[in-house]
């Protein structure tokens, strides 16, 4: 909902604990669609050392139909963000009835509907707009929810109690905070299963779904019982409730929640089959179930003391799902992935006005930091603290850290402290990768001398707004070197870089080695060294070096061909020949070593190095690279696309995907040369949604796409999920010239609902992740999504901010586009009523 009020900022450094324990919560839904009731019964106790003893419940869009202390009536004192109340000094019961509309909520933030079903999202400030209650993390309680609603499928949180016609109780015993409250109510259906924990422990579990999807929960319920076990196995966690349900939701904000016994989930992130889902969509619901699955343990036995800590439990699950995936499937191909999403997504945030620490010092909207920075750079602020005190010393304090807070709020301090607790070390300057925002430039200088080989290694952060005077970080760098004829005279080492400028020696060689420097990308930053690529690609023993020189050699061939109108470089082209027919290695990494530096990264670095990024040349760039190595491998390509058409019933697995990711790979270059005839024999034979999309998408950039969308409408127009991807694929596939008018033509599609978030973002999305389209020179793409940004805020505020980021990037380009943009921004900016949250993203890029 908009707010009037001039924007708050919240301090990490303002912290107070909440003046009262919280012993028990009971609550009463009596659900209406426009008209539900929430009756709350809360147990309070006053702490008797509290500093703060004021009784402030937060409450937000909530009519008060009546409240009582210890029975009797109250009349407290309301503002538009929650109530104060005269309470006594000793332990006493609040009672409060209000009603809520949920019908109305479009925002999809508290207790919302979507497709007739009753469900909430609580994180991070959402149980506010439920009832009055001190909505801060800190603050953790038993809940027991009684659910009264002429529904056949009533849930909350914890174990079932008692059920009739009409109603439910359960309970929840584990002490949680109210951000992982969690109801549903609907026509639902359930696909279960069972899992018996290693503590013997039976737990039913089940995958709640609307009528219609009960063919798409096996996947998801596997991927739960594997994420169950290998907890187990790799953390010594185990379930704690006799059951774990999971809900699918067409309207969701997000990918899922973690919800203690409860996981909600975006219907995209769980709903699977084979005809109607990609490999990459079954990878990432994989990861996703296991994401919040992994919570139960780091999120919600051990949670957030405030929502500065949100990294706390963020990146530590996303590192353990990363550690999932690599287990379940390739190590290598997740790494390579997960950089390439990090390069794409938190370096330009890092590198932008966007920029924060992983643990930012101020908010005004804390569902703005819900950030790749917070995610994806809190996880490989782990990965590196794994790297540097080892694995098993790692292992030891984590056991350490759920020993010691188990059923605690945290903060980033418990969390360093478990580790030098095990270990005896001193992480205070460790502690700056939580502290400080900005990518570190790591430079590298060499020579070789009477046998010794020396690294110099500099490092500089770039100072921004959020850290105007960057401190050197401690660094781990992977580092190999590799003999003149290719084979490893030094396996991989762990340099730790903690000053502005170091060296390290490497006496006793024969011959002058080349290095292979940030192995695994062992730290998240960006290496500034002209390395060998042409000699890494041929022989890097690191799968991530030789995957990285591949990339390196395209991005500098595409960066000359840019500048300087070059032809793509042969030693690329030689090199990625190689790699493609080289049969002994994994096709997914084969088709890996394909892909291009994406366009927008292009842009970022011709901006780096003082060049003003023309967003058609780098489109054409692109085009000629690719069509240079269709060319280049035109008579490996049949016989490449023939060994990587899987014959065996579909499986998701790592296995089958390679093969298809490497066939589909050799379909694109193929289309080059063919005109799209492959695509289309591969189009009207698909019998998964892999390779009916994959051959869709060339036909559509093969001119030749009409006939194939229209029937490919017909055949899904039933089901959202394809259809998003129907929406998505026309503005991805469309040349720079004519992808508005296709996102606009989309939008005026009668399929096109643009309050339903995964439709939204298929379209704008995709337009604005389109490069040369959105960045038209007309100025056209920036109107466009700043017109449905505007649209968007005032039904739901928290996906028209997160989109907003789009225009992050808007000093990288000249001053004509710069102004284009800024005009945008202003425009959004004084729109009447504009959210806290968009207004909180536009004044951050703005300002910068
Ligand atoms: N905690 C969720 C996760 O990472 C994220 C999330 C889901 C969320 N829905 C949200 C965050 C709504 C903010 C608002 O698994
Ligand atoms: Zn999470």
């Amino acid at each position: 909902m908009p707010k009037d009020s001039a924007p708050q900022t919240i301090y990490l450094a303002d912290y107070t604990p909440f003046g009262f324990d919280v012993d028990s919560v009971h609550l009463t839904f009596d659900l209406a669609p426009s008209a539900t009731r929430v009756t709350s019964r809360i147990r309070f106790a006053p702490k008797p050392d509290a500093t703060d003893k004021t009784f402030f419940l937060h409450g937000e869009g909530l009519s008060l139909i009546s409240a009582k202390i210890d029975g009797e009536p109250v009349t407290p004192e309301l503002t538009a963000e929650g109530l104060t109340c005269a309470v006594p000094n000793v332990p006493f019961t609040w009672e409060a009835e209000v009603q809520i509309d949920p019908a109305a909520n479009t925002a999809l933030e508290g207790l919302y509907q979507s497709g007739g079903m009753y469900c909430t999202q609580c994180e991070a400030e959402g149980f506010r707009k439920i009832t009055y209650y001190p909505d801060r993390p800190d603050v953790m309680s038993s809940f027991t929810v009684r659910i009264n609603g002429p529904h056949p499928v009533l849930l909350s949180n914890g174990n079932p109690v008692a059920s009739g016609d009409g109603w439910a109780e359960w309970h929840d015993p584990w002490p949680k905070p109210a951000y992982l409250f969690a109801l549903v109510a609907g026509e639902l259906v359930a696909h279960r299963d069972t899992f018996t924990t290693m503590e013997g422990r039976h737990v039913d579990l089940a995958l709640y779904v609307r009528p219609g999807d009960e063919g798409k929960c096996a996947f998801g319920m596997q991927a739960l019982k594997d994420s169950m076990k290998w907890d187990e196995d790799v953390y010594g966690r185990a379930y704690d409730l006799d059951v774990f349900n999971i809900v699918a939701v067409d309207d969701f904000n997000m990918g899922a929640m973690e919800n203690k016994g409860l996981n909600i989930f975006n219907a995209s992130a769980v709903l699977a089959s084979a005809e109607t889902s990609t490999d990459t969509n079954f990878e990432r619901i994989e990861a996703i179930i296991a994401h919040e699955y992994f919570h139960n343990w780091t999120g919600n036995r051990i949670t957030c003391r405030d929502w500065f800590q949100l990294c706390l439990k963020e990146g530590l699950t996303v590192f353990r799902d990363a550690q999932f995936t690599s287990d379940m499937r390739s190590a290598p191909v997740k790494r390579i992935s997960d950089v390439i999403d990090l390069r794409a997504r938190q370096f330009p945030e890092d590198q932008g006005p966007l920029a924060h620490p992983v643990r930012p010092e101020s908010f005004q909207e804390i569902n703005n930091f819900y950030t790749a920075t917070v995610y994806e750079k809190g996880a490989e602020v782990i990965g590196m603290l794994k790297t540097l005190v080892g694995d098993d010393a790692y292992a030891r304090a984590l056991d350490l850290y759920f020993d010691r807070h188990d059923g605690q709020a945290c903060t980033i301090e418990d969390w360093i402290k478990v580790f030098e607790d095990t270990t005896g070390r001193d992480l205070s300057q460790f502690k700056r990768w939580y502290s400080q925002a900005g990518t570190p430039r790591v430079a590298v200088e060499d020579s070789f001398e009477d046998g010794t080989y020396t690294l110099t290694f500099r490092q500089h952060t770039p100072p921004s707004a959020a850290t105007p005077d960057p401190q050197p970080q401690v660094i781990p760098v992977a580092v190999g070197l590799l003999g003149p004829d290719g084979a490893e005279v030094l396996g991989t080492q762990v340099l730790e870089l903690t000053q502005d400028r170091q060296s390290f020696s490497f006496p006793g060689l024969d011959a002058r080695p080349v290095p292979s420097i940030l192995r695994g990308f062992s730290a998240p930053v960006v290496l500034d060294y002209a390395a060998n690529d042409a000699f890494l690609l041929a022989h890097d023993t690191d799968p991530f070096n030789r995957w990285e020189a591949a990339r390196n050699l395209g991005k500098a061939s595409l960066l000359a061909a840019i500048t300087q109108g070059d032809a793509p470089d042969a030693a690329w082209l030689d090199g990625v020949a190689g790699i493609l027919t080289d049969a002994t290695l994994d096709p997914a990494y084969r088709a890996y070593t394909l892909s291009l530096p994406g366009q927008s990264q292009l842009a970022a670095d011709l901006a780096n190095a003082g060049t003003t990024p023309d967003p058609d040349a780098i489109w054409a760039a692109h085009e000629a690279h690719r069509a240079a190595l269709a060319e280049r491998v035109a008579d490996a390509l049949p016989g490449l696309y023939a060994a990587h058409q899987v014959d065996a019933p579909y499986a998701p697995d790592a296995e089958q995907s390679g093969k298809r990711a490497l066939g589909n790979a050799a379909l694109s270059m193929l289309t080059r040369l063919d005109g799209g005839d492959t695509a289309q024999a591969q189009f009207d034979h698909a019998s998964n949604m892999t390779q009916q999309l994959s051959a869709l998408s060339n036909l559509i950039r093969a001119g030749r796409g009409d006939a194939a969308l229209a029937q490919f409408e017909a055949q899904w127009k039933h089901d959202r999920l394809v259809m998003d991807k129907w929406f998505g694929l026309q503005v991805m596939e469309a040349r720079p010239d004519d992808a508005a008018d296709t996102a606009t033509a989309l939008t005026k599609h009668s399929d096109f609902n643009w309050k339903n978030p995964n439709r939204f973002r298929a379209t704008l999305g995709a337009f604005a992740a389109h490069h040369a389209g959105f960045h038209a020179k007309d100025g056209s793409g920036y109107t466009l999504l700043a017109n449905w940004l505007i649209t968007l805020d005032p039904v739901n505020p928290q996906t028209t901010a997160r989109m907003c980021s789009a225009f992050q990037t808007w000093r990288r380009y000249d001053a004509i586009r710069g102004s284009m943009i800024q005009k945008e921004l202003t425009r959004i900016a004084e729109t009447p009523g504009l959210s806290r949250d968009t207004t909180e993203m536009i004044t951050r890029i703005q300002n910068a």
